[in-house]
């Protein structure tokens, strides 16, 4: 049986990650930080030869505070870049296949077209470029590698550290009655965790060889106003949403205008569906899931 590690298992596409892969005939190994700080990239080897044999290394582990990556480069390049280069330096040396993840924001957004894995990284905030110093780590130190770039996540389990998502965000704001202020130009595409998670399965269990960069992300594209109006929309919500320019929504971290990723070199292996369809998957999820703890 295929033996699977999954770093960052809690987190929120850790978590979608764990349940796919649940029912499938491998051994995953779940880790969580409690076994692993991947800030300190010098215990990294040692716990991973320590756990034998894999086939598999699945990271999700991310510092992915964009604004505080800004005041804490030394930690986001630990994290985001030299944590991976020693993932793939080990699986390097065992021929495991890694997979990892990275973002959109590896991008500057001067395109007005959906970026392809071949166009050129320019990332515009610390975060990007710690991510982006990841991806040449790891292609640098390794052949079987699978990292895909995913954008503007939303999963049931919420971001680890940063108090949910952007989707239970809106709707608390929404509960508050206040009027809510979200940027309408920056755009991007919404991605449901379980969607990713459900490619990650169809790579495993299809042991696909075509190694290297792929874009994973819902399809379409919207403006983070237009994924509040949608979220309210679905969920019947009456809210006073106000769009704004993002010269009138200060942030430490310079974001790009336009970060849509072109999936078609997913398309051939797995698709992904509309944001908006996967939008409303994750409510009924997110429903089932209430019910089913008697809420
Ligand atoms: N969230 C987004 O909107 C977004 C957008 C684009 C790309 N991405 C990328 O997508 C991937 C998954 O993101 P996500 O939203 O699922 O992230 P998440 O929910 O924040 O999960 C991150 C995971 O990493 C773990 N972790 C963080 N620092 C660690 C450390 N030093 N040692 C060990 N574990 C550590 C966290 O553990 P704890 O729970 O203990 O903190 C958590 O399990 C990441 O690579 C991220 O950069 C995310």
């Amino acid at each position: 049986m295929r033996r699977i590690l999954l770093l960052g298992a809690n987190g929120q596409l850790g978590s979608d990650i764990r349940s796919v892969l649940a029912d499938d005939p491998v051994e995953l190994v779940p880790l969580y930080r409690r076994d692993l700080d991947v800030e300190r990239t010098d215990r990294i080897g040692p716990f991973l030869r320590e756990l034998g044999p894999f086939n598999v290394l699945i990271n999700c582990t991310s510092y992915h505070k964009t604004d505080e990556c800004e005041d804490y480069a030394e930690k986001a390049f630990a994290v985001n870049a030299l944590a991976p280069r020693e993932m793939a330096r080990i699986c390097g040396d065992s021929g495991a296949v890694l997979i990892h993840f990275t973002t959109d924001y590896v991008f500057d957004g001067r395109s007005r077209t959906p970026y392809r894995e071949t166009d050129r990284t320019s990332p515009l905030n610390v975060y990007g470029v710690s991510k982006a110093a990841g991806e040449h780590f790891i292609a640098a130190h390794h052949d079987r590698y699978f990292i895909f770039r995913v954008s503007s996540l939303f999963g049931t389990a919420g971001a680890s550290g940063k108090g949910g998502n952007f989707v239970e965000t809106m709707l608390r704001l929404a509960g508050g009655g206040a009027p809510i202020r979200v940027v309408d130009d920056q755009i991007m595409s919404p991605t449901h965790t379980l969607d990713i998670a459900e490619a990650i399965r169809t790579f495993v269990a299809d042991g696909v060889t075509g190694y290297g960069i792929y874009h994973c992300s819902g399809e379409g594209e919207c403006s983070w106003h237009d994924f509040a109006a949608e979220v309210f929309r679905q969920r019947g919500v009456k809210a006073d949403l106000q769009p704004v320019p993002s010269s009138g929504y200060k942030t430490k971290a310079a974001r790009p205008a336009y970060s849509v990723l072109d999936n078609s070199k997913l398309n051939g292996i797995r698709s992904m569906p509309h944001w908006t369809e996967a939008l409303g998957r994750y409510f009924e999820r997110k429903d089932a899931q209430t019910i089913g703890r008697g809420g």
